[in-house]
């Protein structure tokens, strides 16, 4: 039996559709910056995505565009300039910078009330001290309603994160101990001793690994939750020159009780997040 398909884009369309409300109440339209350094193409790829996320829903974004070869000051001037418009009110500096350029400084100047992507100290301090009513890292967050909407008990079940990132594994783990989701958690990461192990004791696997299709079916309890946060490019013979691959093997379908696809699964609520991050930032600033 295959296992049941978690819809993160039915789960996205749904969280969309509740935000509808609220931005009519809040009379002017929220606003968006994204801030994008270089030419990373799937950057673009996602920004695009956000882009029109917001158009779908009547937030007003300005996207800004700097060169890859921008200068640390010139980035932290626009951060600041941002932070100083009153008419802006979520600000997103997309993730990677360019090599050598410090990542966590320039999160660190965003106006916590405005870190739509919820990485700010303030704001991850905050979810570190149980207080999920803040803004939230986008994807971890999109995880845990993609998890609760597809009816997935996790109270004292095992969960495993597959990696340990600031952008999505160390978050995830936090917010899957919250009081409420009541997970016993298990970070695994590069130096895990068998880590497949570790998998198949798991009732739920949260892989941010990006490797694509490290978790194979051996590695998953039957009946568990599989959810995918991976994008990988690999590169192939197709006209693109490549297609994208999860972290997940596709024939864990097979052994899994439920699992988000790639695409279709994560990604788009990452952006529905995004979405709900701005609407939040925006009634806490009015
Ligand atoms: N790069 C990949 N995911 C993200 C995200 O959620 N936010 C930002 N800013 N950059 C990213």
């Amino acid at each position: 039996m295959g296992a049941t398909l978690i819809d993160g884009k039915a789960c996205a369309a749904a969280v969309e559709s509740g935000l509808v409300s609220r931005i009519a109440a809040l009379g002017a339209a929220p606003h968006l910056a994204v801030v994008i350094v270089g030419d990373d193409p799937a950057s673009h790829v996602y920004v695009g995505a956000k882009e029109r996320a917001c158009e779908r829903l009547g937030i007003r974004s300005t996207r800004i565009d700097l060169p890859v070869d921008t200068p640390f000051d010139d980035v932290v001037a626009t951060v600041e300039a941002l932070n100083a418009d009153s008419d802006v009110n979520g600000i997103l500096v997309q993730s990677p910078l360019p090599d050598g350029m410090d990542e966590i400084a320039i999160t660190g100047l965003i106006d916590p009330i405005k870190d739509v992507d919820g990485f700010h100290a303030e704001n991850l301090g905050r979810l570190v001290q149980g207080d999920t009513t803040g803004l939230l890292p986008c994807t971890p967050a999109g995880v845990m309603r993609m998890l609760e909407w597809a009816g997935v008990n996790l109270s004292g079940k095992n969960a495993v994160v597959l990696g340990r990132s600031r952008i999505v594994g160390m978050p995830q783990a936090l917010l899957l101990a919250q009081k409420g989701a009541d997970a016993t958690v298990t970070i695994a990461h590069s130096r895990t001793e068998d880590i497949a192990s570790v998998c198949r004791d798991a009732d739920v696997i949260i892989a941010a690994v990006g490797r694509p299709e490290m978790v194979r079916p051996d590695w998953v309890k039957s009946g568990s939750t599989v959810i995918d946060v991976g994008v990988n490019r690999v590169e192939d013979e197709s006209e693109k020159g490549y297609h994208l691959s999860g972290d997940v093997h596709a024939d864990v379908v097979d052994v899994a009780g439920a699992m988000s696809p790639v695409p279709g699964g994560v990604g788009p609520m990452t952006i529905a997040m995004l979405m709900e991050n701005t609407v939040r930032a925006t009634e806490m600033q009015r």
